[in-house]
């Protein structure tokens, strides 16, 4: 009894009691449920978009693990420099000054498919050796299958020769007289990484490595690609 007195002497100070009293005429228990009713729906609505939201993010870390294409990574290494002719005649009598650089080029390009799921269909390409912005000469560059998750790799020959425009290229000169030439070997290697038979993405490989080429020792210095 006691407990009950105590309630009603609390519960006036509750909104939700001051409101069916002043409105007691027209009052059914409805309008009392009606917030806890409310609060449940509420808590179901908050459950169910916190499922879809741990489903949401479960499929974008799986997705991005297993569905998304990833560009492969291209590297030029063991270059060797075979027929090696250079000449820089810039005291020539008759003041032409002509320089001139012939050589071969061997290489290993390698494609590093390591972050894809799905292999890398390369389509046959060229790769440059370039001065400043003149080529120089082109090699091929293979097509085929990468395998996911795998570096692999293919030989390339480029036969290099120098043309009038690096002839009467001021650094050019400079750099054949001084023994080492700055060169740049680059190609855009595009092909499709196949995420399954039906998903596939274009991806291009970019190989840009620089070198100094040591006129001396037929040799490539300080290979370096980005
Ligand atoms: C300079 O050029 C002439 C011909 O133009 C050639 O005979 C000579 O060997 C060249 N000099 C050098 C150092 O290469
Ligand atoms: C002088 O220049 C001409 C071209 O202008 C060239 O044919 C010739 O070989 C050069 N002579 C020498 C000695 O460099
Ligand atoms: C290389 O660049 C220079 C200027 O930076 C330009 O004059 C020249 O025409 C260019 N050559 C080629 C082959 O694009
Ligand atoms: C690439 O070159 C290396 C060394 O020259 C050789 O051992 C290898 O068989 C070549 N690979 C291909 C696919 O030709
Ligand atoms: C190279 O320079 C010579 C002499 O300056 C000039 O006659 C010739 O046209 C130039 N060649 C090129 C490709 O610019
Ligand atoms: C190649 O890499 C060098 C050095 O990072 C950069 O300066 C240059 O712009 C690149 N070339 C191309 C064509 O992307």
């Amino acid at each position: 009894m006691k407990n009950e007195d105590d309630e009603s002497q609390v519960s006036p100070l509750t909104p939700s009691e001051i409101y069916l009293r002043s409105d007691e005429g027209s009052s059914t228990p409805a309008p009392y449920h009606g917030p806890r009713h409310q609060q449940k729906t509420s808590k179901l609505i908050v459950y169910i978009l916190i499922t879809f939201a741990s489903f949401i993010t479960i499929f974008i870390i799986f997705g991005s693990i297993f569905f998304l294409a990833r560009t492969p990574k291209a590297k030029l290494r063991s270059v060797t420099i075979t027929n090696l002719q250079a000449n820089s005649n810039a005291s020539s009598i008759n003041n032409t000054n002509i320089a001139t650089l012939k050589m071969t080029l061997t290489g290993e390009i390698t494609i590093n498919n390591g972050k894809n799921f799905g292999r890398f269909e390369l389509e046959n390409h060229k790769a440059s050796v370039i001065y400043e912005n003149v080529s120089m000469g082109e090699g091929d560059v293979f097509g085929g299958n990468f395998k996911a998750r795998k570096t692999g790799s293919r030989n390339i020959t480029v036969q290099v020769r120098s043309n009038d425009y690096l002839s009467n290229n001021t650094n050019f000169r400079k750099e054949i007289k001084s023994g080492s030439v700055y060169l740049t070997s680059y190609a855009r290697l595009r092909g499709k990484v196949h995420i399954t038979d039906a998903i596939r993405r274009h991806k291009t490989a970019v190989l840009n490595c620089t070198m100094t080429l040591i006129l001396k020792d037929q040799a490539i210095q300080d290979l370096v690609c980005t």
